[in-house]
């Protein structure tokens, strides 16, 4: 068996289009969806995703500002800065990227954000909505996970869904939003004694541990849907994500490939709650 290769970067230019779309009838309407990127220090990798996040929304026709801090800012001037933005109402939407440098307490940034104007979902008020079902503003990487589940319409009901990776951002909403839509739903984590004896169970498996390899091919189930969130870079230089791609193919239904598989969908669902969240501010 080779799995079929889910298309990030094609299924995102659907959720892009419609996305376009709904900006369209905002701007007819006297609204131009805005949103705000805050990003802290020198960090390359954030400094990229920033840049992609900014291009998707111009792509589409939202406005967005980047708010850009060094590595010494404190606290205060960052919680200052996004209590700005909640009173600003050519923006609907406020991210501050991820992770902040040592010595910020993200949580207290993230308290600090407007739930209305959350688009990456992290606010307590968000994630609350999310645990009980009436998600609001879902997290981007598991509403783009979701999404792609759904284009290809892969089953979730009463299937086993097997997490590895309980992180705040991916693996914890990942879990409830799988939960939410009937899945069996398994979080491991990296204490997780004997892995494969988990994996092996999972119709749906999602990583997101930041550690290339961690999945190999026997650990797979035959015919499961493989959904790869990490994006680590070798020591050769090669990206890739914590899946053995090879491994898992010959084993996989459906796989997703890293790069252009989940990072896209993030992206497209960042757009698309920032669409949501200026929709709900013009009362449509
Ligand atoms: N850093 C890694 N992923 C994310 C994300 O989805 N949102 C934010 N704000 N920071 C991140």
């Amino acid at each position: 068996m080779t799995a079929k290769i889910i298309d990030g970067v094609a299924i995102a230019k659907v959720v892009k289009e419609e996305c376009r779309n709904r900006v369209e009838i905002l701007k007819s309407k006297g609204t131009t969806p805005g949103l705000a990127v805050v990003i802290v220090g020198e960090d390359p990798a954030s400094k990229v995703y920033v840049r992609n996040k900014i291009h998707a929304c111009e792509e589409v026709g939202i406005h967005s500002a980047i708010h850009e801090f060094p590595g010494t800012a404190s606290q205060q001037e960052i919680i200052t800065c996004v209590r700005g933005l909640n009173q600003d109402p050519a923006i609907h939407g406020i991210l501050v990227q991820l992770p902040l440098p040592a010595g910020i307490e993200s949580r207290r940034v993230l308290e600090g954000i407007a739930a209305e104007k959350d688009v990456d979902g992290f606010h307590l008020r968000n994630v609350g909505a999310l645990t009980v079902g009436e998600p609001a503003l879902p997290p981007c990487t598991p509403a783009g996970i979701v999404r792609m589940l759904e284009h290809e319409k892969i089953a979730i009901w009463g299937q086993n869904a097997v997490i590895v990776g309980a992180s705040n951002i991916v693996g914890k909403p990942a879990a409830l939003m799988l939960l939410q839509r009937g899945a069996t739903v398994s979080l491991c984590n990296s204490k997780t004694q004997n892995l494969a004896q988990y994996t092996i169970m999972a119709d749906i498996l999602v990583v997101a541990t930041g550690r290339p390899g961690i999945i190999t091919g026997p650990m797979v189930k035959k015919g499961a849907t493989v959904i790869d969130v990490g994006i680590n870079r070798l020591s050769n230089g090669k990206l890739v994500g914590d899946v053995d791609f090879e491994g898992a193919r010959n084993r996989a239904t459906y796989i997703t490939p890293v790069p252009g598989g989940v990072g896209p969908m993030t992206v497209a669902c960042l757009v698309s709650n920032t669409v949501q969240a200026a929709e709900r501010a013009a009362g449509i």
